[in-house]
Parts: structure tokens; sequence; C-alpha cells
């Protein structure tokens, strides 16, 4: 495994922590050269330490378009090419609609879902260039929405419909485009909920069970972009043993 994706240019966004973090020292350490993205960039500086292979840090918010398009052509500059993106940088602020502040389905759009269209947009050309793959990570609430998610619910089924047309558009000119969508993952995700009964709900869902590491979705993504270039792997679903929906 060690040498399989050398050479190849990986992007990855919201790589300061969690899942992210996980999937780019992976792919690090299957050989590839990782573009990180991410606002806390000193988070990202530690990864570069960390990592064993080339890693280049961008300051990267994935809500600004323009943002996002400096991100994509600064590591195009560096390393002519670009050929997998990982759209993995996403934020999950939950409670129930009735007392919701709009401001924050507001972010969360902007970052689940247009953050990941306009990554793809950015990139496209690129990957249409080196027959690349996009690796989508979405999540169970992309499948099932729930009381208390109603609005990440619907950003994730929005990347999921996002990615079954896009993969329509492009697989024939050899571009792959993965959907993976965890279960129950342990990361600061959760940390961010400002609704305590919702926060402290999640807190619960967590203690009664064994939830996923960061790691077991990076192994998925690192399994579906290693694939030989004829076997497009286009979902992955992964939820701890322990999780019932
Ligand atoms: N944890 C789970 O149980 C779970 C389950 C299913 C799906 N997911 C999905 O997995 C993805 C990663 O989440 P995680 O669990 O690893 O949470 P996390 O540890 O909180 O990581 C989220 C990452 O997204 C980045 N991010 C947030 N807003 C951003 C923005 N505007 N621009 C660029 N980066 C931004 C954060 O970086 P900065 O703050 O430094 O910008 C951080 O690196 C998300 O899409 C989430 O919906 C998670």
């Amino acid at each position: 495994m060690s040498s399989v994706l050398d050479p190849k240019v990986v992007l990855v966004t919201g790589a300061s922590s969690g899942i992210g973090r996980a999937t780019a020292l992976a792919l690090s350490k299957a050989g590839a050269i990782v573009a990180v993205g991410g606002r806390r960039t000193d988070r990202l500086e530690a990864l570069a330490q960390e990592a064993p292979g080339e890693i280049l840090v961008l300051d990267m918010d994935v809500s600004d378009p323009e943002s996002v398009r400096e991100a994509v052509d600064r590591t195009v500059e560096r390393f002519g090419t670009l050929d997998i993106v990982v759209n993995n940088a996403g934020i999950m602020l939950t409670g129930p609609v009735l007392d919701a502040d709009p401001a924050e389905w507001t972010r969360m759009v902007e970052t689940n879902l247009l953050g990941s269209m306009y990554t793809v947009h950015a990139a496209l050309p690129h990957l249409l260039r080196s027959r690349g793959a996009v690796v989508q990570i979405s999540s169970t609430s992309g499948r099932i929405s729930s009381a208390g998610a109603a609005v990440y619910s619907a950003t994730k089924f929005g990347v999921n419909a996002f990615a079954e047309a896009l993969r329509q558009e492009v697989t024939e000119q050899g571009v792959r485009v993965v959907l993976v969508e965890p279960g129950f993952v342990s990361t600061e995700l959760a940390d961010h909920i400002t609704d305590p009964t919702s926060r402290a709900a999640v807190k619960t869902m967590a203690e009664s069970m064994r939830t996923l590491q960061p790691e077991d979705i990076a192994a998925a993504v690192v399994y579906a972009v290693t694939q030989p270039d004829h076997v497009a792997v286009n979902e992955i679903l992964v939820r701890p043993t322990d999780q019932s929906r």
C-alpha cells in the first residue's frame, strides 16, 4: 500500500481536525502529496509536521468561493495537477426547528452544501484532465432524516443528490465520484452545537455506543481511491456496529 498513491495530488478540505485530519494523514502515508485546507492553519501546520509526505497548508474557507478558487489554484500551481478532492469540511449545528437561529442554517448550507459545490466547481477542470476523483463526505443523515437534525440532514441529502448528478456527468470522462456516509464518529463536530439540549443528546448517544474513530473513515477513503481505474466505488456507508439507524 505504501506507494499506491504516489505521486497523486490530493486536496482535503477541513483537514484541521477529525475525519479530514485522519484522512490527510492516511493519504500521506499511502504516498500522496496532500494539500490541506481549513481556517485553523496552526493545526494544519502541526499536521504537516506529523505527515510522512509533502503537505501544502492552505488557509481555506469553503463557504467563500474566492477562497476555494485560490486554494485550488495554489495547489495546481505548486504541483502541476490535481488528482483527488476530498470534500470533508462540515459543521453540524443541530436543534429543533422551532427554536433555531436561521443564521446557523445559513452557515450549515454555506459550509456543507455550497462549500462542497464550490470546491467541485473550482477543481473539476483539473480533475477532468487528470481523470481523477471526487470524494464527498456525507453522512447517514444524508439517508435518514431525524428530529433535531432537519437542516443538517437537508444539507447532507443535498450533498448526496449533487454527487449522483455529478457522477452521471463525469463518469464517462474517467472521473470517479465517491460518496462516503459515516455514522457516529468521535470528533469535535458536536462540540460546536449551540443548543445545550441537542449537544447533551449527542453526547449521551456517543456514550451509549462504541463510536467510530476518524481513522475508520480515513481507511474507507483510502480504499475507494486506491482501486484500479476501471473500478468506481461510488458509495460507502459506515456505521458503528452499535448504531441502529
Ligand atoms: N463526526 C461524525 O459523527 C460525522 C458523521 C457523519 C458525517 N460527518 C461529516 O464529516 C465531516 C468532518 O466532520 P468531523 O466529524 O471530522 O468534524 P470536525 O472535527 O469538527 O471537523 C470539521 C472540519 O471542517 C472544517 N471546517 C468547518 N467549517 C469550515 C469552513 N467554512 N471552511 C473550511 N473548513 C471548515 C474544520 O476546520 P476549521 O474550523 O479549521 O476551518 C474542521 O477541520 C463533516 O462534513 C461532517 O458532517 C461527521
